[in-house]
This record gives structure tokens, C-alpha cells and sequence, in this order.
């Protein structure tokens, strides 16, 4: 009986490592899940999906072939929740806010989804970027 107790626990430790090393920027699908309906409802007639595209679209692309993924993730939650303000010139579309609609978390589930899209370089670079420039909470 202890034998196999010893062997239970020494699997969930190997499990809850295993899953620790490498795990911390692994998005939760759940997470990613509820995004990917929020993103559908709100942002991809204006944004599109996660192919096509190229960097100088406007609205941009989320995909790797935009450049979202050159920001922060701070900056990109701000942008979401604050929207941008409108340009100079009247025809120029406008980036509406969603703070009102959202709340923290729903605004970070999006994020997690478009986070799929970017290649593992632009992951790991925009992972870089936001440990840089975020304050950590
Ligand atoms: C009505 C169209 C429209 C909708 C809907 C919309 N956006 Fe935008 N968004 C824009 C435009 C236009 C810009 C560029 C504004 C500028 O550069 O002044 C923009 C810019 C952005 C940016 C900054 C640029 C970038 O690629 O980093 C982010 C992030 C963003 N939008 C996310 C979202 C998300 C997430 C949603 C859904 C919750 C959403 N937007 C919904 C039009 C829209």
C-alpha cells in the first residue's frame, strides 16, 4: 500500500512539473476558447481571422502577417479596452473601445486567442517586449 502511495505521489509531482516547465506562456484552451467567441462577435468583421491579410491593412490584421504582435501586452490590453483616438484625416476608421462590454479578463481571453495566431517567434518575441515594458502584477 505505502509502495504504491510513494509511486502515486512521486507521478503527481513528475505530472505538476512536467506541466510547470514550459507551462507558463501554454495558454489555458478554455481561455482561448472564450476569446475566440468574443473576437468572432466583436472584432473580426473589422480585423479578420487568422490567415490572409497583409501589415499595412487598416483595420490591421491580428494574424502574423500584421503587426500586432510588435506590442506589449499592456499596451494591446489598453488599446481593447480603451480603444484608439480617431486620426486627422475624417476617413481614417476608428478603433472603439470595449471597456464598457468587457471585463478584465474577457479582454485578456481575447488576447490569448489572437496570441495563437502569431508564429513561436513572434511569441517569444512578444513575450520579450511585454516582460520589458509591463509592469508585472
Ligand atoms: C469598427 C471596426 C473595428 C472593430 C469592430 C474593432 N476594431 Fe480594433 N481597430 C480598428 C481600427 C480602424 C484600428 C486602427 C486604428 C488606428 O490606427 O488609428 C484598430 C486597431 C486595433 C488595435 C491596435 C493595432 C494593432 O494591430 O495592434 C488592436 C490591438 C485592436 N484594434 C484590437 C481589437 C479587438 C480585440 C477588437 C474586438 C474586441 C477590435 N479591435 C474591434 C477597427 C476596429
Amino acid at each position: 500500500m505505502t509502495g504504491t502511495r510513494t509511486i502515486l505521489v512521486s507521478l503527481v509531482v513528475a505530472v505538476t512539473v512536467a506541466s510547470c516547465i514550459g507551462g507558463s506562456d501554454r495558454p489555458d484552451p478554455q481561455v482561448v476558447a472564450r476569446g475566440a467567441e468574443l473576437y468572432q462577435q466583436s472584432c473580426v468583421q473589422c480585423h479578420g481571422g487568422p490567415n490572409g491579410g497583409e501589415i499595412s491593412d487598416i483595420p490591421p490584421v491580428h494574424n502574423a502577417n500584421g503587426h500586432t504582435w510588435h506590442h506589449s501586452d499592456c499596451l494591446l490590453h489598453e488599446i481593447i479596452r480603451d480603444g484608439l483616438p480617431p486620426r486627422a484625416d475624417p476617413d481614417h476608421p476608428v478603433m472603439p473601445g470595449y471597456g464598457d462590454e468587457f471585463t478584465e479578463e474577457e479582454i485578456d481571453a481575447v488576447l490569448a486567442h489572437i496570441r495563437t495566431w502569431w508564429t513561436p517567434e513572434q511569441q517569444a518575441q512578444q513575450a520579450a517586449v511585454t516582460a520589458e515594458t509591463c509592469p508585472s502584477t
